[in-house]
């Protein structure tokens, strides 16, 4: 069962070959996601020889094979997790009951709109970074980049697969829409507004996969509890995915903040634009940017959606199986946050209600993991600055501090006096251009742009200097 054939038309662990319905329809949906990436995928990109990994089993460590491969050809797929016999609905007010093989029919638009929801943003990431590549600081990071293309590519196919498998007619219309969203359009943009933000420079695109593929991570998490058994098998195998996603996010902004360290500290200045650093205030303002968009995404701190896909067995919590709780729910409150008298205090909801706003504070404190492994490395350079993750009721734009002004420190103020000062916290017109006007393309195998410091060791046992994209 784990074991995956690459030379299938459409690769897969699920048996496709034994149902033929299944397969023609996927092999009818296949080309246009192929004319979908060719059109709004990586630009100037199809020639290229690239060294991929590719999945070819979903257990153990040796789930991946490395090669060139030309991403037009990349072998996109289906892999579920391997079934765990005798699981059960682990939450909610199924709880108990045998996992659902098959779409629960009370719940079945509600599943839909999850997956939809989940699916949306896979080709979204991949049209908001398509012209990346031409300024890459290193054949190291374009390879990187492609790598979580493809693989965002191949979490639309996880959803499509749902969508066509479990949902007839409207799941494979569902499917086709998926094509025809796309990130930034006036007439029809991609469902979370946070994926449909421009992502045009390579610090984006670290803050971008630290913050936004991490609200993946959490999302997939809970997704991956879900009572419906094939959505959890599919977001346990796109887990294993995203992990180095984040990893290109982590390691990405450590690069740039350990490069501004070293120049701030040869310097003895934190103003390293005149020698072509991105210094420490501006990364500061972009990671209050990201930060803040990404905590929108896990909607209103008071939900009747979140309550009712939890009750209903579809979308647990952050590592539900080991919360050490009833796990129904049914009296338990939850902290949220409030105003009263014009100040942030802690209020109480239930639970239930108050299912998103865990998730978001499970999400706080894993983004705070990184940012500490950054400060260390400030630290170590000798230089007086500290990154801070902005407060959550910063710069938000759904939910209770929707239409409030607050500083990065959590203070409520008046309109005015915010706009005053929010240069000095959001990236301005100006850093924008500076950043953009450091993006030049670096494809000597083992050179960096000057803004980024060399990763530590290479990827799959290579050297840094090794050529990881052939550029044709
Ligand atoms: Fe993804
Ligand atoms: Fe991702």
């Amino acid at each position: 069962m784990a074991t995956v054939d690459l030379n299938q038309k459409i690769p897969n662990n699920v048996g496709l070959a034994d149902d033929r319905r299944l397969q023609r329809a996927l092999e009818k949906w296949q080309p246009e996601f192929l004319n979908w990436w060719n059109e709004l995928g990586p630009v100037q990109s199809a020639a290229n020889d690239v060294y991929l990994r590719t999945a070819i089993d979903v257990s153990g460590a040796g789930w991946a094979q490395f090669d060139y491969v030309r991403m037009p050809e990349y072998r996109w797929g289906i892999f579920l997790a391997d079934k765990e016999e005798g699981r059960e609905v682990n939450f909610g007010s199924h709880k108990g009951e045998a996992a659902w093989q098959d779409v629960p029919g009370e719940y079945r638009a509600e599943l839909r709109r999850l997956i939809v929801t989940q699916g949306d943003t896979e080709p979204a990431s991949v049209e908001q970074q398509r012209r990346l590549g031409m300024i890459c600081p290193s054949l190291y990071d374009l390879r990187s980049l492609y790598q979580v293309n493809v693989e965002e590519g191949r979490h639309l196919w996880a959803m499509v697969y749902l969508l066509h498998a479990y949902f007839g007619r409207d799941g494979r219309e569902e499917a086709e829409e998926m094509l025809q969203r796309h990130a930034g359009d006036a007439d029809k943009p991609r469902i979370l507004e946070a994926f449909n933000e421009n992502t045009d420079n390579w610090l984006s695109f670290f803050m971008f996969t630290y913050f936004q593929d991490r609200d993946g991570k959490f999302q997939l998490h809970s997704l991956a509890e879900s009572g419906f058994d094939p959505l959890a098998r599919t977001c346990q195998f796109m887990l294993t995915e995203e992990a180095h996603h984040m990893f290109v996010g982590e390691t990405g902004v450590g690069r740039v903040v350990k490069r501004a360290a070293q120049m701030s500290a040869e310097h003895d200045t934190l103003d390293i634009r005149p020698h072509g650093g991105i210094d420490l205030p501006t990364i500061q303002k972009y990671m209050n940017f990201h930060f803040s968009i990404c905590l929108d995404l896990f909607g209103q701190e008071h939900s009747t959606n979140g309550a009712n896909y939890y009750s209903m067995g579809l979308k647990g919590r952050y590592l539900e199986t080991k919360i050490d709780d009833d796990h129904v729910l049914t009296d338990a409150v939850y902290n949220v946050p409030i105003i009263e008298n014009g100040k942030v205090a802690t209020g109480e909801d239930t639970a239930l209600l108050a299912i998103n706003e865990r998730l978001r504070d499970d999400y706080i404190a894993d983004c705070q993991r990184g940012v500490d492994r950054w400060n260390k490395s400030i630290r170590d350079a000798g230089v007086d600055f500290e990154l801070t993750l902005p407060h959550k009721a910063f710069h938000r734009n759904i939910g209770t501090f929707r239409s409030q002004y607050a500083s990065p420190g959590g203070e409520i103020m008046e309109k005015d006096a915010w706009e005053a000062k929010a240069h000095e916290w959001l990236p301005t017109e100006d850093d924008r251009k500076y950043v953009l006007s450091l993006m030049a393309p670096v494809h000597e195998p083992g050179k960096m742009a000057n803004w980024i410091a060399p990763p530590d060791r290479g990827i799959h046992g290579q050297p840094i200097e090794f050529e990881y994209v052939r550029l044709h």
